[in-house]
């Protein structure tokens, strides 16, 4: 018993040892430092350091892990194939994504002959992507929140591909992207995790009880709007979108794909 207790405050004293004297340890050293002290004893975790945890301690549930396995749009075939086939005829003059997450969408988008931006408020997924698409010149990652980064973006008259995919519990910049984007008027929106009018089968997102809707989003309720039109059991992921032909100029793309329905 008194062996086991000797050996317990040993152990204590070599940790305590091993954190306050020991001069290589970089622990110590971390500590010791008094910005980086303030910052962890105030709790006051950032965004990012709150990504890698998360991660780092549930490792193979992980948003990483669950990322990893996923395919574009995440993993809907049949979107994919609709909108390859839609930028094949459209030819955009660049595409933005907002929401990089590991670059699964960004990866596809980079094998068209175009220029793609993709912006990301994670600074962890944003390295991670970053290293992944080192040698794809024609993909620009962007560290940043998306809002801010589309605001700077003069309105002009370029054909871009809008894919608006940044929506978090913590950070909804929609509202924001969707009426600058608007201002494109030769470019075309696609929006993640939007309700499909009278087809409860697409998942959609809601934040602060509000549904990514037609309803809760006024303001592209006057333009061309287009829906999936095809059973969700044919892929494996079942989210709802929503394609914006801003100016109606593309509705001759749109309208002779059966996949797709126009919302009047
Ligand atoms: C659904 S994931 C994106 C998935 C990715 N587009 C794909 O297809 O694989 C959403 C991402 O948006 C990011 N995000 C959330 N708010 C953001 C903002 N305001 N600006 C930029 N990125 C944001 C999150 O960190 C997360 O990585």
């Amino acid at each position: 018993m008194l062996k086991k207790m000797i050996s317990k405050i040993t152990k204590f004293l070599k940790i305590i040892f091993f954190l306050l004297f020991n001069r290589n340890n970089w622990l110590r050293n971390y500590l010791i430092n008094e910005e980086k002290f303030k910052k962890l004893s105030s709790g006051n975790l950032s965004n990012d350091l709150e990504n890698l945890i998360d991660n780092l301690f549930n490792l193979s549930d992980s948003r990483l892990q669950q990322a990893a396995n996923e395919k574009p749009f995440n993993n809907q075939n049949t979107r994919t194939e609709i909108i390859s086939n839609f930028l094949n005829e459209y030819k955009p003059d660049q595409i933005f994504e907002t929401g990089t997450l590991l670059g699964n969408t960004t990866e596809f988008f980079g094998n068209f002959d175009t220029q793609v931006i993709s912006v990301e408020i994670s600074e962890l997924y944003f390295l991670i992507s970053k290293i992944r698409f080192l040698d794809k010149k024609n993909i620009k990652l962007i560290n940043g929140d998306s809002a801010d980064i589309l605001l700077n973006i003069t309105p002009n008259n370029k054909k871009i591909f809008f894919y608006l995919d940044a929506h978090s519990q913590s950070s909804l910049p929609l509202k924001k992207e969707i009426e600058h984007c608007l201002k494109f008027e030769n470019s075309v929106i696609l929006i993640d995790d939007f309700k499909v009018p009278n087809n409860d089968s697409f998942g959609y997102d809601t934040y602060n009880n509000l549904d990514l809707s037609i309803e809760n989003y006024e303001e592209i309720m006057d333009r061309d709007l287009y829906f999936p039109n095809y059973k969700t059991d044919i892929d494996v992921g079942n989210r709802g979108y929503v394609i914006v032909d801003i100016s109606g100029k593309f509705s001759n793309i749109f309208i002779k794909n059966n996949l797709l329905f126009r919302h009047n």
